[in-house]
């Protein structure tokens, strides 16, 4: 009821205070660099919007000022880290549950990219399996269970409901990633959710991790490079499995916003095939 009360409050709180300080610092600082670079230099998001800064200087009702700057670079922050990295661990968590989809996925990419040196993007099309195993990692981990928080803007009907002017809405999305109607096994690891019977990559409407309409995440594109290189990159080069003698995995949720794996050890394994052009693997 009273935000503000909070900051002089003591308690475990005063510590994100501080780090939301430090944050803020990095980013004046990296403010600060790119104001003393050629504009001609700078090609990243900062120089562009401090672009903008300066087009825009005269327009009474613009948006673009170093405030907003810094609080959007937060938000790519906030938005785009956890939410990745944490994909990305329950990702190598199923593939140590299980084994056999680990040793497919990676077969595949044995076959098909033989020894190239590197995972490219565009490679994923003739991935189907490693791709598949991916979404249905996102799908089952559902690390976003509810988006963000929404304020309807104006009187609405959805679905027979009537949604008046300025109510919160809080999508389930969790609810949709697990949704019966639309998953055969919505609460088992199951790749084939996202293939057809002929073993190509299929869409399914209900896959919603990164939400939905205007305000769907800004970052879905990014993020969906950036699983899918950093997955098969990682399994092309490493057998994960569990350490000798551990009782097993722990695969219930700890919830840190996101809906994070529990903090536990797996080993990756150099995988002796590793395809490298100076050691393909056997048969190529
Ligand atoms: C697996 C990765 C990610 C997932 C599952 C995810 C999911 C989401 C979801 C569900 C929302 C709320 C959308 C809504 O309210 O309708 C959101 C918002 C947002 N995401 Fe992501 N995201 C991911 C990665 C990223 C990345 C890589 C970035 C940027 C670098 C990013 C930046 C943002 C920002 C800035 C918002 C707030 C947008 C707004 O308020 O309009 N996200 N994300």
């Amino acid at each position: 009821m009273f935000p503000w009360a909070l900051r002089h409050l003591p308690g475990p709180h005063q510590e994100l205070f501080r780090y939301r300080e430090a944050v803020r610092g990095f980013i004046s600082q990296e403010i600060s660099r790119r104001k003393l670079r050629a504009p001609e230099a700078s090609e990243d998001f900062i120089s562009c919007y401090l672009a903008q800064i300066t087009k825009t200087v005269d327009d009474p009702v613009s948006t673009f000022n170093e405030e907003n700057l810094t609080q959007v670079v937060i938000d790519l922050f906030l938005g785009g880290t956890d939410t990745t990295a944490t994909t990305l661990r329950w990702a190598l968590i199923y593939m140590v549950q299980h084994g056999a989809i680990q040793e497919r996925v990676q077969q595949e990419l044995d076959e098909v990219l033989g020894t190239a040196p590197i995972v490219c993007y565009e490679d994923r099309e003739r991935l189907p399996f490693t791709r598949a195993v991916l979404h249905e990692a996102q799908r089952l981990s559902s690390v976003v269970a509810v988006g963000a928080v929404r304020q309807c803007v104006t009187s609405t009907r959805l679905h027979g409901y009537s949604v008046p002017k300025g109510t919160i809405i809080l999508p389930n999305l969790a609810s949709v990633l697990h949704d019966p109607e639309h998953w055969e096994t919505p609460c088992q690891f199951n790749p084939s959710h996202f293939l057809d019977k002929d073993g190509n990559f299929m869409v399914n409407e209900a896959f919603l991790p990164f939400s939905a309409g205007h305000r769907m995440c800004p970052g879905d594109q990014l993020a969906r490079m950036e699983l899918f290189l950093m997955f098969a990159t990682l399994l092309r080069t490493f057998r994960f499995q569990l350490p000798e003698g551990t009782p097993g995995l722990r695969l219930e949720y700890v919830f840190g916003g996101t809906l994070q794996p529990q903090p536990q050890e797996i080993c990756a394994v150099p995988r002796l095939s590793s395809c490298s052009p100076s050691q393909p693997p056997a048969g190529k």
